[in-house]
């Protein structure tokens, strides 16, 4: 799979992405990044990549032009590789708006499963001029009812949840751990300690030994 992130600030994504899970599946060539900065794609001879809005109002807009070119950049480098005659490569343009369709894990599944490359764009300031989602055919995504200073942390968030839907990203024991960690509650040593003078155990059935009453529990603490 492979992302194409147009943003201004490339380097946001450095230190979460080389990192662990990521990190890995980037050095295994599972995922590959692809950073594209509309600043490259500027004909102002001062990369400037925003303006006021038209109809008056607060803030300042991202230009259509600079995220267009990207884009196009992007989506061309999939069909410049050689593949095989029958193979052509599925793309998904998302571009990141707090009024977009909420993100789920439904979509990370389908994501990953459907395509092979997906192009993220993300905004800034205001916003960017919707001709982009015209030119793209972009859909727009939002990771939360809240609004963020700029779609990179969403973008992060696609990433981190498409990729681990992507076979051998996770290791045989983290989908284990996955499937434990999102079902139920965990402990681990020591089996009991103090704070602030009360006693925090685990629950007894989890050190009975009995795997069948064991299993029982975690279905029921679901
Ligand atoms: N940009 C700003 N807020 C956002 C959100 N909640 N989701 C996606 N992109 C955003």
């Amino acid at each position: 799979m492979r992302f194409h992130i147009i943003t201004l600030f490339p380097e946001t994504f450095d230190c979460y992405l080389s990192h662990s899970i990521l990190g890995r599946a980037v050095a295994n060539k599972k995922i590959e990044l692809n950073f594209l900065n509309p600043r490259d794609f500027c004909d102002d001879p001062h990369r400037r990549i925003d303006d006021k809005p038209y109809g008056g109002g607060p803030g300042m807009v991202m230009k259509a032009l600079p995220i267009i070119r990207a884009w196009e950049k992007a989506s061309v480098i999939p069909f410049r590789e050689k593949l095989p005659f029958t193979k052509k490569r599925r793309m998904k343009t998302i571009l990141f708006s707090p009024g977009g369709r909420k993100f789920t894990n439904e979509d990370a599944k389908h994501f990953a499963h459907h395509f092979d490359d997906i192009i993220l764009i993300n905004g800034r300031y205001e916003g960017i001029d919707h001709r982009v989602v015209e030119a793209t055919g972009a859909e727009l995504i939002s990771i939360g009812n809240y609004v963020l200073t700029g779609g990179e942390l969403a973008s992060m968030v696609v990433i981190d949840s498409v990729a681990r839907q992507i076979e051998g990203v996770l290791g045989t024991y983290e989908s284990l751990e996955e499937e434990r960690v999102s079902s139920h509650e965990v402990y681990t040593r020591p089996e009991q300690f103090h704070f602030k003078g009360r006693e925090y155990a685990v629950p007894k059935i989890l050190v009975s030994g009995h795997h069948k009453k064991i299993e029982e529990w975690r279905a029921f603490s679901l």
